[in-house]
């Protein structure tokens, strides 16, 4: 499958599910003092989430191309290095705007993964919040019980605040995640090694596909935790991890996102990409990387200078 056909199967069986497609915003944020560029999916729904404006529609879904180079959510030091993190990439989200929560959202997200991309159910983790004494927020049972439905009891897995608790930033709508990881490992490796020990371990090829939030706070300025006054489903999925899953791959660079670029740099520069750990290799990398977030933040407005 390419990459676009994967996007537009995400898209389409969303729709089946009675969601909007609406369009991605721009990477770059005009209206928001508290971000520069857009960092996640949820960026343009925010005042959905805080009730401050009313949704044409209660269930949307869309890609949104997402920058993570500043802030709370920065990922430039692994860009290139690893072969899974990008500055920008598109973020496949469906949404709740005070609809359904974490029954269909967990349903959904596994129907989609196993029953129309054909994962294989044993090379998926999913983690649950653990609950956090100092904020007073309880283990996630509602999310674990909804889970274990579908999920096999050692394949979900507890996971503490910094990993299943997701803020937009330092203020903002914010809520308990789970998280959906992919054991990309080989047969044998997976027999040898159990898959959960290496969820969020930064193991190459056990990697976080998607992410569902359930919306329910307001993080202020003094730091408090003040509940929304609607419940809503903020969930995203990295397009380009999801498609190296569908095309077999073990890095994100071998899929069709990034081959036509890596294959021009290569022509432009006279050398060859091996796809190894070497520095020219990681090099090739950033730039195939870079180029496009370069390409659609000045599309989308941001004039670059030397600041
Ligand atoms: N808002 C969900 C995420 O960025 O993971």
């Amino acid at each position: 499958m390419t990459s676009a056909a994967i996007r537009q199967q995400f898209l389409d069986f969303f729709k089946e599910k009675q969601h909007t497609i609406v369009p991605s915003a721009p990477i770059v944020i005009k209206n928001d003092p508290t971000l520069l560029f857009t960092n996640a999916g949820m960026n343009q729904f925010k005042d959905y989430f805080l009730g401050n404006k009313t949704p044409a529609h209660r269930r949307v879904a869309d890609t949104q191309k997402c920058l993570r180079v500043s802030g709370k959510h920065n990922d430039l030091e692994e860009v290139g290095v690893d072969t899974y993190h990008h500055t920008m990439f598109e973020m496949l989200g469906n949404w709740s705007f005070g609809d359904y929560f974490k029954k269909e959202a967990i349903a959904w997200s596994w129907e989609l993964l196993t029953a129309i991309f054909k994962i294989n159910p044993m090379q998926i983790y999913v983690t649950v919040f653990e609950g956090d004494e100092a904020e007073g927020l309880p283990f996630d049972q509602e999310a674990y019980d909804e889970w274990a439905r579908w999920v096999a009891p050692e394949h979900i897995l507890k996971g503490n605040k910094k990993d299943n608790f997701w803020e937009m930033g330092e203020t903002g709508p914010c809520g308990p995640c789970s998280e959906i990881h992919m054991d990309c490992r080989s047969e044998a490796e997976r027999s040898q090694v159990f898959g959960g020990a290496l969820v969020n371990a930064d193991h190459p090829q056990v990697i976080e596909i998607w992410n569902n939030v359930f919306m329910q706070f307001n993080r202020g300025k003094d730091g408090s935790l003040t509940p929304l006054p609607e419940k809503h489903v903020d969930t995203g999925m990295g397009f380009e991890r999801l498609v190296r899953v569908l095309q077999n791959k073990t890095s994100n660079y071998d899929t069709d996102v990034f081959t036509g670029t890596l294959k021009v740099i290569g022509e432009l520069t006279g050398k060859t990409y091996t796809a190894t750990d070497s520095r020219q290799d990681i090099a090739f990398r950033v730039l195939s990387d870079q180029i496009r977030a370069i390409a659609f933040s000045i599309a989308d407005g941001q004039l670059p200078s030397n600041t």
